[in-house]
């Protein structure tokens, strides 16, 4: 496989933006000192938007585990097209446990998960020590995820403005 299609990139820009918005709200939520009422309806929102990606996340690595990743672009030495798919395995590694630890914390802390009053994920009965575990989890692995995306982020722009080769476009027109 040389390129990308239509419903990989399309699944990869709705997530790009959905991903994006979901580490600066969560950041924001965990460390912007938001008072207490205002911070429990966020949590709510950003839950019930988890789900979205949860799902759009089994798509997505479903859809890899069967087509393989495109192959990169001719120009590029070997250490960096395995970079690349090292980085690519880590950020889809990260897709699928923000979500499930978001969940595991949510399901543990004894509060339902409402998606946009179409489905309630039930709450188990409260286990402190578990909804805890999950949520370092879930802090820890949103470092990483912020840390390679930035690093994904930049080496999409430096092989469009510097190499001027395909891997921005091909990810953009197919
Ligand atoms: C890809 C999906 C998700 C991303 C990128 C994400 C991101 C984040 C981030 C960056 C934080 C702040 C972590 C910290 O530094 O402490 C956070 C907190 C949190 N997330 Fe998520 N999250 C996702 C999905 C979910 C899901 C599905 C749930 C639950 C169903 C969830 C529940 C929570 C809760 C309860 C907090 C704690 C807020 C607090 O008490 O400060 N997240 N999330
Ligand atoms: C927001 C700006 C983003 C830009 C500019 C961007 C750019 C790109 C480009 C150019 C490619 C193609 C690489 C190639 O052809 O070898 C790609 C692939 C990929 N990107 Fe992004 N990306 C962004 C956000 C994200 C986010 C948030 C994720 C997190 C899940 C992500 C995960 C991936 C993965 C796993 C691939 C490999 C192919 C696939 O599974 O779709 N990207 N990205």
């Amino acid at each position: 496989m040389t390129t990308y299609d239509v419903l990989s990139r399309l699944n990869h820009w709705i997530l790009a933006v959905l991903i994006v918005a979901m580490l600066g709200f969560g950041f924001y939520l965990a460390y912007g000192g938001v008072p207490v009422p205002e911070k429990l309806s966020m949590i709510a929102t950003h839950k019930a938007v988890g789900v979205v990606v949860m799902v759009l996340a089994v798509w997505r690595i479903g859809y890899r585990l069967v087509q393989g990743f495109a192959l990169p672009v001719g120009t590029m030495p070997p250490w960096q097209a395995r970079a690349s798919h090292l980085s690519h395995v880590v950020l889809l590694v990260s897709l699928a446990l923000m979500p499930i630890s978001g969940l595991i914390m949510g399901m543990f802390s004894g509060i339902p998960t409402d998606v946009f009053g179409i489905v309630t994920i039930p709450a188990f009965e409260r286990v402190d020590a578990i909804s805890a575990a999950a949520r370092m989890a879930h802090k820890y692995i949103a470092y990483l995820f912020a840390a390679t995306l930035a690093v994904h982020i930049a080496a999409a722009l430096k092989h469009h403005l510097i190499d001027k080769d395909s891997t921005l476009i091909r990810m953009v027109r197919g």
